[in-house]
């Protein structure tokens, strides 16, 4: 599960330790843009230290590393070879195929959509071989297109696309960081709309958000309840030969029928 994905800035011993205390499902420990230019090789000094001594539990390790048109990407990814902890590469400004990181790492990558030309090849990006996620920037998105990140922190062209993306080739749908760090509420609000587009979690840039992204991306219990109902009733309609039912005044037809199987599938309850 990827409900949450914590970034964790690569030039802070402190966070990055603290981040083996938290519940987030991964953490991404970032190379880019929460590291000044002259503090890089430091960055990774520490990153290739600390990763090999701490625990990292059951938490998924990811690396964000610079954009892999830059030397700075280039030295990120060359600190990867003895880095086997490190599961995932976060990709940032993705605007091409991807694959030759997985070729020669045999690492899975998620790519940041957050260019104006990404966004246009986002089928491509999202087809090359080891990507199993994928994610959006909405401030990066502003910058390269001229407009405003307020403007784009909830766009839902750009949100629905990256859903429908990553759907049709069974990727995850990562929402895009929350920015304003006191508005819980507006946190909460925006993890509620992602998921019911369709986003299977949520990229985090504190420790206050995590619970409540575990808590809206995992199904409730009533959520559970009800897709229990309706595998049931869809099956014994089924056998009576229908293929449509009236279920609570709804109606639920195979679809239905098929979304809810796959949740009880993702929390392990045989349906
Ligand atoms: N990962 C791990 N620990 C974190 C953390 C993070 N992203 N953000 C805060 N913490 C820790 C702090 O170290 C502090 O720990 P302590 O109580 O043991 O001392 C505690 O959580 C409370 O932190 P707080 O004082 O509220 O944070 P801050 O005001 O110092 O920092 C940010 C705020 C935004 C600068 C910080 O949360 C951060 O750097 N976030 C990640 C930014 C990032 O990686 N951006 C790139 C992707 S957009
Ligand atoms: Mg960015």
């Amino acid at each position: 599960m990827r409900r949450s994905q914590l970034y964790v800035p690569g030039n802070n011993e402190k966070m990055i330790r603290k981040s083996t205390e938290l519940d987030a499902d991964s953490i991404v420990i970032d190379l880019e843009d929460s590291v000044p230019m002259d503090q890089k090789d430091k960055g990774r000094e520490i990153v290739k230290r600390m990763v090999k001594e701490l625990d990292w539990g059951k938490r998924e390790l990811a690396l964000r590393i610079n954009s892999i048109h830059t030397a700075e990407g280039l030295k990120d990814l060359s600190i990867l070879k003895d880095l086997d902890k490190v599961k995932l590469l976060v990709i940032p400004k993705a605007e091409e195929d991807m694959s030759f990181i997985y070729n020669a790492l045999g690492i899975a990558t998620e790519p940041i959509i957050e260019t104006a030309r990404g966004l246009l090849r986002i089928e491509e990006i999202a087809t090359s071989k080891g990507v199993e996620a994928i994610t959006w920037g909405p401030a990066d998105m502003a910058l390269s297109v001229g407009g405003n990140a307020n403007a784009y922190k909830d766009n839902q062209f750009i949100r629905t696309t990256v859903v429908i993306t990553a759907k049709a080739y069974g990727l995850d749908p990562i929402d895009a960081v929350y920015f304003d760090l006191n508005d819980l509420k507006g946190f909460e609000e925006d993890c509620n709309k992602a998921k019911a587009l369709g986003f299977v979690g949520k990229q985090l840039i504190h420790p206050s958000q995590i619970k409540i992204a575990n808590d809206i991306f995992s199904p409730s219990i009533d959520e559970i309840e009800k897709a229990k109902k309706i595998v049931q009733a869809y099956e014994e309609a089924q056998k009576a030969g229908r293929g449509a039912i009236r279920f609570e005044g709804q109606l639920v037809d195979y679809v239905h029928y098929a979304t809810a199987k796959r949740l009880l599938q993702q929390i392990g309850e045989k349906p």
